[in-house]
């Protein structure tokens, strides 16, 4: 590794060896392997610079963002904009207690989210610091929301299988990753999930025309089991990412969900951390369904990661239960439910700072129309994909919406046949960061790579980047032994 002088400045005193010390003995990476990065060769990528979809190491590599950080930098780097919001902001007040006290900015931030939001109107907005404090106060404000409505024992919940919804327990417990739930011993009692929607892979209608809703059928069946009155909440994310951008078979999905949730009482979270702030082609993931939920949780692109910040935005009436009056009858617990609001909190949600970066954000989004861009450039994308890639022997699926597409890689077209090869997948996302491409080669279920850069990425860049998938993939194809040497010759 190289640090380059420049890049001194921000670390006085380090150089290239003592980072590099830094790394090996004191970091610890999210999700990561440390032991990696005891051999000298190795050490993770050290980006230190970015502008618009680009990024640059500390030796002065330029890559192509196609994680947008990670699925988070909606707005693309360089934005002074945002950077001056928030420097006027921390100048002014750096922090505010969200104890009872609030910030302008937050207020500011809290009101025109609440009108934006498909929600009804003048939605509610609670602050966190992130994706899996979003998730994890949504499903607690959905449990208290119950409880004080006269339901105490509505206390499950329904997500779906292999879905990410973050690390924290209760975010975690909804997760359908066996793998990242399974070292931590018993999960939030009553955490109950319903298989996915996946069409490519549907064990009911994949060979079928078009989608039979089965697979919402099965969420049906499982509210049946449990009690429709003992589920306070179903989560779901409009186009699930883990399994590789995964939108619903059929754009009805959540639209019955919906009217599954009005009938039984059960409140509809969206969890759109990934999905909201412009990234399927609208301002939030669920107007591209036609749906309104009850609760939309946000994080990532709500900064465009310029700072950390969530937000859970409640449908009005359901903040409204948490001012109403408990009647003497009621029972003791749900009058408790009652008194003192929403019984959760956290120092650093709706950070000052942090909401002025939003705000700057959100006016960039407006003004330059990112949620179209999203669409338009996604859709230009998605054409390249399939012109250069649709036949390719070794993509079985090119999905998404907006600016979040998967290509599903597969040993053979035919018969769908899949691999699950950690090292053949790492080689790959090697070989197309050695080409100049940073993305997530998603192993998680089906192997699948994922696209899903900064809003701001261009039909030039659109086209360098298919152009690469096209080269890696037919590589692949030939470490598969499949026949993609054959498609490169055509
Ligand atoms: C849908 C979804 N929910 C929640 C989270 C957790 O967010 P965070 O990593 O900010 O805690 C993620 C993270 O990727 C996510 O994709």
């Amino acid at each position: 590794m190289t640090i380059r002088t420049e890049d001194q400045s921000v670390a006085p005193g380090y150089d290239a060896e003592r980072i590099e010390d830094a790394i090996r003995d004191n970091v610890w990476l999210h999700f990561t392997q440390m032991a990696e990065f005891r051999d000298p060769a190795n050490h993770p990528l050290i980006l230190v610079r970015g502008e618009g979809s680009t990024l640059w190491d500390a030796e002065g590599n330029a890559y192509l963002d196609l994680l947008a950080g990670i699925y988070s930098v909606n707005a693309g780097y360089g934005r002074r904009r945002i950077v001056e919001a928030m420097t006027e902001q921390a100048l002014a007040l750096p922090f505010v207690n969200p104890f009872g006290y609030t910030s302008v900015p937050a207020a500011v931030l809290a009101d025109r989210l609440g009108d934006l939001a498909p929600l009804g109107g003048e939605a509610r907005v609670f602050f966190t610091s992130g994706g899996s404090e979003s998730v994890e106060s949504a499903l607690k404000l959905a449990k208290q929301y119950q409880t004080l409505r006269g339901y105490p024992h509505r206390w499950k919940t329904i997500s779906r299988r292999v879905a990410y919804h973050g690390t924290t327990i209760g975010a975690l417990s909804v997760n359908g990753l066996t793998p990242a739930r399974a070292v931590f011993g018993p999960m939030v009692p009553g955490a109950r999930h319903a298989p996915m929607s996946h069409r490519y892979r549907c064990p009911y209608c994949a060979d079928a025309a078009a989608c039979n809703l089965m697979c919402y059928d099965e969420i049906e069946r499982l509210v049946e089991f449990e009690g429709p009155d003992q589920v306070a909440c179903i989560i779901t994310e409009p186009v699930q990412n883990a399994g590789g951008c995964i939108p619903p078979g059929s754009m009805d999905y959540f639209k019955k969900i919906r009217k599954l949730c009005d009938e039984t009482g059960i409140l509809m979270i969206m969890d759109e951390v990934i999905c909201g702030f412009g990234r399927l082609g609208t301002l939030f993931g669920s107007e591209y369904f036609g749906v309104e939920p009850d609760i939309i949780t946000t994080a990532k692109g709500i900064t465009s990661s310029y700072a950390p910040l969530g937000a859970v935005l409640a449908r009005k009436s359901i903040a409204d239960a948490f001012e109403s009056e408990a009647p003497e009858e009621l029972p003791e617990t749900v009058r408790a439910a009652r008194t003192g609001g929403f019984q959760h909190g956290l120092t650093f949600g709706g950070h000052p700072v942090a909401c002025a970066a939003a705000i700057a954000n959100l006016d960039i989004m407006l003004e330059e129309n990112l949620p179209g861009a999203a669409r338009d450039t996604g859709a230009y994308l998605r054409q390249q994909l399939e012109d250069a890639l649709g036949d390719h022997p070794n993509v079985g699926d090119i999905r998404g919406a907006g600016l979040f597409l998967g290509i599903e890689l597969v040993t053979d077209k035919a018969t769908k046949g899949t691999f699950k090869d950690a090292v053949l997948l790492d080689d790959l996302t090697d070989a197309m960061r050695q080409r100049g491409l940073i993305l997530r080669n998603d192993g998680r279920n089906d192997p699948t790579t994922q696209l899903c850069p900064p809003l701001v990425i261009t039909r030039e860049e659109c086209d360098r980047v298919v152009a690469i998938l096209v080269e890696t993939i037919t590589d692949l194809g030939r470490s598969l032994g499949t026949v993609g040497a054959q498609f490169a010759a055509n």
